[in-house]
């Protein structure tokens, strides 16, 4: 997609749909709307008066301008009450315009940001997730589909009054692009179906995108993993013939001495419950439960990109949960890399089995915070739903940092509790701990158990993804199918800091 920005009137710039975003209070809207209306016979207007069209929080209406004015269609897009406008809701209205276009086939869409402004938002950063969302709203899955439609908005342009700071807003758009490429990245390996999303493949793609952008990227084999005695992720690919991959990717963009960030995404290709088989209904979904990595990589992807001043690592351990002949069992009991001992109660909870070990070679990595990225929990969909990850940690400035983030990128996420008085669920009679936490809670206990791995001097949050990292039916904003969470989450709270520290 192509995005650009232009000193242009309204009245004669060139495109099949002008997007004119208008709020429900009349005061609120526009001037150039009445000098339109004017040429146009008083149209909107009319619509208006008839109710037709009230500025409704996602109401969008269509009108053609038959040549009077440079653009051949307009759509009026409802942005709500001003005063209850926030800034979630640009997110969804982006998708909500970028839905409804896919619709009428037009290949472009002009945008006024005349007297773009937020409160909270600079004009520059506006532009930058205005252009990172129409990037997000132009995604399509149809890689299977024999016969491919392709009905998505090719070029959106902005059009302002001045072309002073061109240059900033330029450099704001490409930002933009990138992050929404990095997230439909992460979208188009999540969505993969799971016979052709295998461990290895996950790891050619990684190392595709490495050499893309000239960084590290390091994979490791079964043999290597149990040779470093990871014996909880090693345990979880025994039941599969598709051999596991430990990827390692390392991006230096920071000073030398700079201890980097690290990011770890649970990498199950598909799981089926293993031994502890799921049942077979939506089963299928299990083809994102590799999520975590997906948002590992496609951050990697972006923050190289845009060659942002930092390091920072990405962890992925990959493998299929399978009950197979060789798996591992309800009863069993592994050592991890750590020392720590773990009794397996169920093998559908093998995501932080995995995770435990990719942990602690996180930790060996001496890095500055470690933020790990799971789908992790039903338990967590039944907490939060769908419109939010929960996120858990060790340090509180780090949690709340993850939270701001969260608001400023769309992708929000709410705070569980992680007090000790949850740790005492996952103890075990026979080992150091248990992998179920066996009562309510799931993904509280699930996040105890995963703070075993981490030392109590490292900074680290948990992101649980379960409800977020895809969309079972089609939102007005959004379509079915993976979502890419966690990667303008992620790059948005490197950019914070970059900005404050
Ligand atoms: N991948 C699942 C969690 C999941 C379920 C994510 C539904 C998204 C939607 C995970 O491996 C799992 O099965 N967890 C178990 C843990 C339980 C056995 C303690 C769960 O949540 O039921
Ligand atoms: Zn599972
Ligand atoms: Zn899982």
């Amino acid at each position: 997609m192509r995005i650009k920005i232009i000193k242009e009137d309204i009245i004669k710039a060139k495109g099949e749909s002008l997007i004119i975003p208008l709020f429900e209070e009349k005061a609120k809207r526009p001037k150039f709307l009445k000098t339109i209306d004017s040429i146009l016979d008083n149209t909107i207007g009319k619509i208006i008066k008839k109710g037709y069209f009230k500025g409704k929080l996602h109401e969008i209406y269509l009108l053609p301008t038959y040549g009077k004015i440079g653009s051949e269609n307009i759509i009026l897009v409802g942005l709500g009450k001003e005063k209850e406008f926030i800034l979630q809701n640009i997110f969804q209205i982006v998708g909500t315009i970028g839905q409804y276009i896919k619709k009428t086939k037009f290949k472009n869409a002009i945008l006024p940001v005349y007297n773009l402004s937020l409160p909270f938002l600079s004009k520059g950063e506006l532009i930058r997730i205005l252009s990172q969302e129409f990037v997000s709203a132009a995604y399509s899955f149809n890689k299977y589909k024999s016969e491919k439609e392709d009905n998505n908005i090719k070029e959106i342009i902005f059009i302002n009054d001045t072309s002073r700071e061109f240059s900033t807003l330029k450099k704001e758009i490409n930002s933009g692009i990138v992050i929404g490429e990095s997230s439909n990245f992460a979208r188009d390996l999540s969505n993969a179906p799971p016979n052709e999303m295998t461990p290895l493949i996950l790891a050619k793609e990684a190392k595709m995108m490495s050499k893309k952008y000239k960084i590290n990227c390091r994979v490791l084999g079964p043999e290597q993993i149990k040779r470093m005695k990871m014996g909880a992720f090693y345990a979880v690919a025994k039941g599969s013939r598709n051999p596991a991959r430990l990827i390692v990717i390392k991006y230096n963009g920071g000073k030398v001495n700079q201890k980097p960030i690290i990011i770890i995404g649970k990498g199950i290709t598909f799981d089926s419950g293993g031994i502890s088989i799921k049942p077979s209904k939506d089963m299928d979904k299990m083809k994102h439960d590799m999520s975590g990595a997906s948002t590992v990589l496609g951050t990697l992807k972006g923050v190289s990109e845009l060659k942002l001043p930092i390091n920072l690592i990405g962890i992925v351990p990959s493998t299929e949960n399978l009950p197979g002949g060789n798996a591992y069992k309800p009863g069993d009991i592994l050592k991890t890399y750590s020392g720590k001992t773990i009794e397996v109660l169920n093998t559908d909870a093998e995501g932080r089995l995995i995770l435990a070990d990719a942990l602690s070679y996180g930790e060996k990595l001496k890095p500055s915070l470690i933020i790990d990225f799971a789908t992790l929990t039903g338990a967590c969909v039944v907490a939060l739903g769908y419109h939010a990850s929960a996120v858990l940690g060790n340090k509180k400035e780090l949690i709340d940092e993850i939270i701001q983030a969260g608001e400023n990128s769309g992708e929000r996420v709410w705070k569980m509790p992680l007090w000790k008085d949850y740790f005492t669920y996952i103890k075990s009679d026979v080992a150091d701990i248990k992998n179920t936490g066996g009562g309510g809670g799931g993904t509280i206990t699930a996040a105890a158990f995963l703070n075993n791995f981490i030392n109590e001097k490292t900074s680290w949050a948990h992101i649980d993804i379960a409800g977020t990292a895809w969309v079972e039916d089609t939102r007005p904003y959004v379509p079915k199918g993976a979502t890419g969470v966690g990667v303008k989450l992620m790059i948005q709270f490197i950019l914070n800091r970059l900005k404050t520290k």
